[in-house]
């Protein structure tokens, strides 16, 4: 029998992190698991104690409520409920240093907290690193730290796992319910029996991919790179569509038929943001520096996307003639849309550029003007809706591809620069109102 984790017995999970993915984490307690999550920020664990979520996920609001009113979730700050606990998940943040490598620090602290508990820990537990790190961390950074502290040994006293999460903000709970797939990468049969109990609450025909740790890391890092590949593969190929005269959809639709190439992640647009495209395609080329390899696609995925954004902003001033205090509506902030995210979101360097070369700007977004605010202060204009954000403007920008952008058009009296393919061109031009978009066939 397992210590800690019998048949059909509920388990005990704790999570260290209240971020995106250790809250969609907590997603096990609404298949019985009690789950608790551990943080350092006062404001977010008492959000979470009220059954309120610290981010804007759909669908979290009411994981969270449920579990909070049945006593299945808590959020606290105190260690000791590592001891308590069967599974521990470390989902603490792992951002980007100056160079693209990543910042291991918080993994380091978790470790090392979580260590002291193991010390005096009387079962079992299985640490398991969610968070995204490059290949060897767990295996050379988090195991040392977890045996050296707790003076225990791994695979006897404890187990380790990484974990990879696979979650699109947005959809995040959907995606933990229903993955297409649940990688496990293990050091000893007993973690992995532990946590194939703990995940036999989703569905028995989502695969397990059963593998070693280093490379479950690896799986994150290169399914990442791949999906961002193709956004600038197809950012590249509506470029050149423009030029020919030729509608980057139609082609994109076509080529999705083949089975060797699929119809998803095939939208041409302003480029990917968002937490973790840039931040994983950056870590995984500055960890391939350090073995000695050079890898030129990854730098590559990564100059198209920068030069990505700009492309609206030459658009914009193609259709006015020069930007130089012209007024400009910014539509959408977000890096994609139903998040309020604007990490690395393409919005901002759209933004940034519109005011280097001159423009005034107004911006409006549906969830992340809050956001908005912090990065860019009062050096733009901030609009309560879409039509007051259109009000008087000289073009009109849309960077997010949010529902109630797409029947803007009767507010519209500029030009439309569409870096999301959400408007209709023909409905436009029957308004008179010229219109640009990405990948579009006739950008005049
Ligand atoms: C991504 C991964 O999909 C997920 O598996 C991982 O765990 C975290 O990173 P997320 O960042 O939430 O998820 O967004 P995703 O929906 O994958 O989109 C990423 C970026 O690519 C967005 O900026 C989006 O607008 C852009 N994108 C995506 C395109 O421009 N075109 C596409 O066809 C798809």
């Amino acid at each position: 029998m397992l210590s800690g984790a019998v048949e059909g017995e509920k388990m005990r999970v704790s999570v260290v992190g209240t971020g995106y993915v250790g809250l969609t984490v907590a997603c096990f307690a609404k298949f019985g698991h009690d789950v608790t999550l551990l943080g350092r920020d006062r404001k977010k664990i008492g959000m979470i104690n009220s059954g309120r979520s610290p981010i804007y996920e759909p669908g979290l609001d009411e994981i969270l409520k449920l579990g909070v009113d049945s006593g299945k979730i808590k959020a606290t700050d105190d260690y000791n409920v590592v001891k308590k606990s069967d599974v521990v998940f470390i989902c603490v943040g792992t951002p980007s240093n100056e160079d693209g490598s990543i910042d291991l620090s918080q993994i380091k602290t978790s470790s090392t907290q979580i260590a002291e508990q193991l010390k005096t820990a009387g079962h079992f537990i299985v640490v398991v690193v969610k968070s995204t790190v490059v290949p060897k961390t767990t295996a050379c950074v988090v195991k040392p730290i977890l045996e050296e502290i707790s003076g225990k040994k791994c695979g006897a006293d404890f187990g380790l796992s990484m974990n990879p999460e696979f979650l699109k903000e947005g959809t995040g709970v959907e995606d933990f319910i229903h993955p297409d797939k649940i990688v496990l990468g293990v050091f000893d049969e007993k973690s992995y029996k532990i946590l194939e109990k703990l995940y036999s609450c989703l569905d028995s025909k989502i695969p397990r991919v059963r593998t070693d740790p280093t490379t479950a890391e690896m799986i994150k890092y290169v399914q990442n790179s791949a999906l961002a590949s193709r956004v600038s593969f197809i950012n590249e190929m509506a470029n050149i569509c423009e030029k020919f005269s030729v509608d980057v959809n139609d082609v994109a639709y076509a080529i999705g038929l083949d089975s060797r190439i699929g119809p998803k992640f095939l939208k041409a647009g302003p480029g990917f943001g968002g937490s973790c495209f840039p931040k994983d395609v950056k870590a995984l080329l500055s960890a391939a520096r350090t073995v000695g390899e050079n890898p030129s696609m990854l730098e590559t995925i990564l100059d198209v996307n920068a030069r990505q954004p700009r492309r609206l902003v030459d658009m914009a001033e193609r259709a006015v003639g020069g930007l130089k205090n012209k007024s400009i509506a910014v539509l959408g902030l977000a890096f994609k849309a139903n998040t309020d995210d604007m990490r690395e979101s393409p919005a901002i360097i759209v933004i940034k550029d519109l005011l280097g070369r001159g423009a005034k700007v107004r911006a409006y977004d549906p969830k992340a003007m809050e956001n908005a605010k912090e990065i860019f202060s009062d050096s733009i204009e901030y609009a309560k809706n879409k039509e007051e954000c259109l009000r008087d403007a000289d073009v009109c920008i849309i960077t997010t591809e949010w529902d109630e952008f797409r029947n803007i058009l009767p507010y519209v009296k500029c030009p439309i620069v569409d870096g999301r393919r959400i408007i209709n061109p023909e409905e436009a031009r029957n308004r008179g109102i010229t219109y640009m978009g990405i990948g579009w066939k006739d950008n005049g």
